[in-house]
């Protein structure tokens, strides 16, 4: 992909031609023949100058390019950018088109985040699940996005290119992931991945198995692991490419790969969407793979507890009190809220590394999708500082959270007769209590926890993965990378 000069768009050597319309009017500037069929479609009523509105048309005589289309993009924000990129490819990507050049009008200035949103948003438009279907429809043929941008935009333009691909690659990457049958990604298989990814970018890999775990006191992680036939595998993946000396950023992903809820079964109905559960790992494997691409300076560690969540002979009961890593025990009152139990260990297993500063990120609670649904993940951190730039990389990145409570107040829930803690308190605030119990295990670290239950994968008819928060996160590394 890349930024070539602007020339007069219905000279425009490429398969397609999208044009991005902003403002309430016809743009002007806009060549004779590209102007006279928009303004022939707003006058019979078939666009309108306003977000969301496009256009198709064909063999558009004195435009070389044989497809041409127009997309509404608002006020040219760039998340209404992003739709109308989104809309335009969509229409495109099961048709024959392999390049396509993309234009600005209406006097939109174009800035880095514009390239970005324009890269993420056409490899989300062709991305398609194959894996396990043979069936699935060929590949997309379109093979370059060219943006068209006048020469004095083209550095910071590049740029923008540059970290989309990077973010795509490390997008659809967790996508793939997350998207993989229980049974196609196993903790074996996400080690492998892991494994894999080191080779390909230049990654330090290694992978921790169930004696490892056990001599290190990993009680939580391994009561959840106990009642499956998969052995589990404790993934660390390691990017140094930053100052020597400099403390690393780490980042935890809940890698259940498939959670039933294990002995306090999970009901049968969407029981399937729990092979998504390990989008938290997805989504560092992803990152990962970004800032690697991204060849950015910076101290990168993803640490990645995977296991299946399955009720056996064998499995962690109802009532049962495990002693964790950091020494604390827990009454395990019910086997569902496992993600905590995988992650708490793998936080306190993160300290070695004297991180600058750790984010878990977990598909933790059904009761955050209650909180923020499906567009915002949750954020938690006892630091402002940090908290503040979470939320900043989210928005950057069209990748929002929303941050959510941590009073004190809340960890009375936790309370248990048996052990140090329980690993949940009552239905009311499930959100929030998650991450009281994640809270105990991080005093010696600077600390935020993302719940991205809501914001993983999407139900229902475009059911799939989404990728997320690898947009939030890459935008976070490379800001610290400056
Ligand atoms: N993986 C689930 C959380 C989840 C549920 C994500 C539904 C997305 C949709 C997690 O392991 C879980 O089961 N959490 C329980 C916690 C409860 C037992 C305190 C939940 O949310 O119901
Ligand atoms: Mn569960
Ligand atoms: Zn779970």
């Amino acid at each position: 992909m890349q930024a070539p000069a602007a020339a007069g768009l219905a000279g425009v050597a490429a398969d397609a031609l999208l044009v991005v319309v902003t403002g309430t009017s016809a743009p002007t500037g806009l060549d004779g023949p590209l102007a006279e069929v928009l303004a022939a479609a707003a006058k019979h009523g078939d666009f309108e100058f306003k977000a969301g509105q496009s256009l198709y048309a064909y063999s558009v005589a004195g435009v070389k390019a044989p497809r041409v289309l127009f997309a509404h993009a608002g006020d040219g924000s760039v998340k209404a950018w992003r739709k109308a990129v989104a809309a335009g490819v969509g229409q495109l990507k099961g048709g024959g088109t392999r390049s396509l050049a993309v234009a600005a009008t209406g006097g939109l200035a174009l800035a880095a985040e514009h390239a970005e949103a324009l890269v993420c948003a056409a490899e989300d438009a062709v991305y398609l699940y194959r894996q396990t279907k043979p069936s699935a429809p060929q590949p997309s043929r379109l093979q370059s996005v060219h943006l068209l941008a006048p020469k004095a935009e083209h550095a910071a333009l590049a740029t923008g290119l540059a970290r989309g691909a990077a973010i795509a690659a490390g997008t659809t990457l967790a996508r793939e992931l997350a998207n993989r049958p229980g049974n196609h990604a196993t903790p074996t298989v996400l080690a492998e991945t892991a494994q894999a990814l080191g080779k390909s970018h230049g990654l330090k890999v290694a992978v921790l198995e169930r004696k490892d775990c056990e001599k290190l006191g990993m009680g939580a992680f391994l009561a959840v692991a106990q009642g499956s036939e998969q052995p589990p595998k404790f993934i660390v993946a390691r990017w140094m490419h930053g100052p020597k000396n400099e403390a690393p950023i780490v980042l935890v992903g809940k890698g259940i790969t498939f959670d039933t809820g294990g002995v306090s079964l999970k009901p049968a109905a969407e029981m399937d969407e729990m092979k998504f559960d390990m989008g938290g790992a997805a989504s560092v494997l992803g990152t990962l793979r970004a800032v690697a691409e991204a060849k950015a300076k910076v101290n990168l560690i993803g640490i990645i507890p995977a296991c299946e969540n399955m009720p056996d002979g064998k499995a962690v009961k109802p009532g049962d009190v495990v002693t964790s890593m950091s020494g604390q025990t827990i009454e395990i009152l019910n086997t569902d809220a496992e993600g905590r139990l995988i992650l708490c260990d793998a936080l306190t297993y993160a300290e070695r590394f004297e991180p600058a500063v750790v984010v878990d990120i977990a598909t933790l609670t059904g009761a955050c999708v209650i909180a923020l649904g499906h567009h915002r993940s949750g954020l938690f951190s006892a630091d402002d500082a940090l908290a503040a730039e979470l939320l900043a990389a989210g928005e950057q990145a069209l990748d929002p959270a929303w941050r959510m409570p941590l009073d004190e107040e809340y960890d009375e829930a936790l309370k248990s007769h048996f052990a140090d803690m329980a690993n949940v308190g009552s239905r009311a605030g499930g959100a929030v209590t998650a991450a009281m119990f994640l809270k105990r295990f991080v005093a010696k670290l600077r600390w935020a926890h993302l719940d991205i239950a809501g914001t993983a994968w999407k139900s229902g008819a475009a059911k799939g993965a989404t990728g997320r928060p690898v947009p939030l996160l890459t935008h976070f590394v490379l800001g610290r990378a400056g």
